[in-house]
């Protein structure tokens, strides 16, 4: 738990003040529909992962504040667990696809929380990040806004997510559109 938390604050009005996203790149980037389960980490609300309901066997939002998750508790088809993402409760394997949006340069501990991503992704499934783009002119103000708001975000470019996500086995592309970008990320079987 962080310090301040923002989240735990703007949980009663995030769902209003974010909108549902189209998330319909995500969607194709994810490779879905899957008969199998699929984590959104950080998934805070489940603003998200509400819109992929019926695209996988199960949706699991994991989340490290309460608050976030207790307004995912009420929306349906969503299965909740309080969780740090740089320590998932989860077997190995236990997911054939991992996504985690807008969440990233939030984490405390980003290459262990990447470790953790690529660890409960089953063999031959996928792990897909989505981030505001820091390469792209529009997302300074919002890194500039969130230093400001104290909210310790570290932004890190697309490729040196990447590199991380190779040294740990991935095969890995990324793809951008206006001031997003996915790192999409296929972890080799584990032997
Ligand atoms: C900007 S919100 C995005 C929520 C959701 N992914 C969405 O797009 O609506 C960031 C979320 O990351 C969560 N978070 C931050 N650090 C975390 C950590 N170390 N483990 C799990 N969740 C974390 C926050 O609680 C918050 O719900």
């Amino acid at each position: 738990m962080p310090w301040l938390d923002h989240f735990g604050l703007l949980a009663p009005l995030y769902d209003r003040l974010f909108r549902v996203p189209d998330t319909v790149r995500l969607a194709q980037l994810v490779c879905l529909p899957i008969r199998g389960r699929l984590l959104d980490a950080g998934g805070g609300t489940g603003r998200v992962a509400r819109t992929l309901v019926g695209s996988a066997g199960q949706v699991v939002v994991a989340d490290e504040s309460l608050k976030m998750l207790s307004h995912a508790r009420v929306k349906p088809g969503l299965h909740v667990t309080a969780a740090h993402a740089e320590l998932l409760p989860f077997p190995s394997g236990a997911f054939e696809r991992v996504i985690i949006v807008d969440a990233y340069h939030h984490l405390q501990d980003q290459d262990r929380s990447l470790a953790e991503l690529v660890r409960v992704c089953a063999p031959g499934g996928r792990v897909v990040i989505e981030e505001p783009d820091i390469e792209h002119v529009l997302v300074w103000g919002i890194a500039l806004f969130e230093r400001v708001a104290l909210m310790r975000s570290r932004f890190r470019r697309a490729k040196e997510i990447a590199a991380s996500f190779r040294a740990l086995g991935a095969a890995v592309s990324i793809h951008r559109q206006d001031a997003t970008v996915w790192i999409v990320a296929e972890p080799r079987s584990r032997g």
